[in-house]
C-alpha cells in the first residue's frame, strides 16, 4: 500500500492537516461517498479510521486527509511518497444515501471539511441544490475551499478570527439560512461540538440532519464494540451501523465521554513520541 503523493494542506501554529494518495486499486474500485478505510502504519501500530475523500478508479488510488493529532497521525505525517502503509482495509461503513432530496446544506468544520467533499459531489451529481458552509479557526484551515465552491450553488465561510467570511460559527450561517428559507436536508461533519450545535439548530426547524461520527475504533468490523454509540436509546456500532447517523437521535453527552476515554494516555504517548523523534 504505497503512498503515491503527499501534500500539506495546512500548517499553522502547530496544527497540521495533510493529504495523501495511496495506491489501493481494489478499494478505489468500490469506494462510495461516506465510506472510510482503516489504516495501520506498522504491524504493532494502532488502527486509524480515515474517510475516503476521493477515489481514482483509473489510477487505482484513494485520497485520505488527516490532521496530526495523536501518536499515529503524527507518525503518518512523517511518511512521504514512496513509503508504504503496513495495512489498509476498506471500504468500510455504509455509503451515504444519495438521492435527489432537493435543497441540501453541507456544513464542514476543520478536517471534517474533507468528509463533506465526496458527499457534496455525489449529491450534486444526483441533482440537488448544494449550499456549503465551511468553518475553521482561520482562512488557512478552510481546506478544499476551491473544490467545494466549484460544486456549490451557494457557498459560505466562517472563521474564528474573521480572516475569511463571517467572524463566527458555521451554525450562525446555518441558523440564518434556515430562518429565511426551506431546506430538505442538512449534512454536517466536524468536531463533535460543531455537529451537536448543527443538530440543535436544525431541530428547531425540524430538518432531517445527518452527521458522520469519528468514534474510537479498533477492528472496524463490529466485533470489539469500542465504537458504540446510543441512537434513539439503542446501542449501535459506528463502524458497521454508521458512520452516519440521524443527528437528532444521538446521545451526544455519552459520545463526548466515550471519545475522551484515552485522552490522558494519548497525551502521555505523544510526550514519549516527542522525546523519541527530537
Ligand atoms: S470498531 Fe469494533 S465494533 Fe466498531
Amino acid at each position: 500500500m504505497k503512498i503515491l503523493s503527499r501534500y500539506t494542506l495546512a500548517d499553522v501554529a502547530g496544527t497540521k492537516i495533510s493529504k495523501i494518495d495511496v495506491y489501493s486499486p481494489d478499494i478505489a474500485k468500490k469506494a462510495q461517498a461516506g465510506q472510510f478505510v482503516v489504516i495501520m502504519i506498522s504491524a504493532k501500530g494502532e488502527r486509524v479510521p480515515l474517510t475516503i475523500v476521493d477515489a481514482d478508479k483509473k489510477n487505482g488510488s484513494i485520497t485520505l486527509i488527516f490532521q496530526e493529532l495523536g501518536f499515529t497521525s503524527k507518525l503518518l505525517g512523517k511518511m512521504s511518497a514512496g513509503d508504504s502503509l503496513y495495512a489498509i482495509v476498506g471500504p468500510l461503513g455504509h455509503a451515504t444515501e444519495i438521492k435527489n432530496y432537493g435543497k441540501v446544506i453541507l456544513v464542514g468544520g476543520g478536517v471534517g471539511i474533507a468528509e463533506i467533499y465526496p458527499v457534496a459531489k455525489a449529491l450534486r451529481e444526483a441533482g440537488n441544490h448544494i449550499t456549503t458552509i465551511l468553518g475553521g479557526r482561520t482562512t488557512k484551515f478552510l481546506i478544499l475551499s476551491d473544490e467545494l465552491r466549484a460544486i456549490s450553488d451557494d457557498f459560505y465561510t466562517t472563521t474564528d478570527d474573521g480572516s475569511a467570511g463571517l467572524k463566527g460559527f458555521t451554525t450562525d450561517v446555518l441558523d440564518d439560512l434556515l430562518k429565511k428559507q426551506k431546506y430538505d436536508l442538512v449534512y454536517s461533519v466536524g468536531p463533535i461540538p460543531m455537529m451537536r450545535s448543527s443538530s440543535s439548530v436544525t431541530a428547531k426547524y425540524q430538518i432531517k440532519t445527518i452527521v458522520s461520527l469519528n468514534t474510537i475504533m479498533l477492528d472496524a468490523t463490529g466485533m470489539c464494540g469500542c465504537c458504540r454509540v446510543s441512537i434513539a436509546g439503542k446501542t449501535m456500532f459506528s463502524c458497521v451501523d454508521g458512520p452516519e447517523f440521524d443527528a437528532h437521535q444521538i446521545d451526544w453527552d455519552e459520545l463526548i465521554k466515550r471519545n475522551r476515554i484515552y485522552e490522558d494516555k494519548e497525551k502521555h504517548i505523544c510526550e514519549l513520541n516527542k522525546i523519541l523523534w527530537t
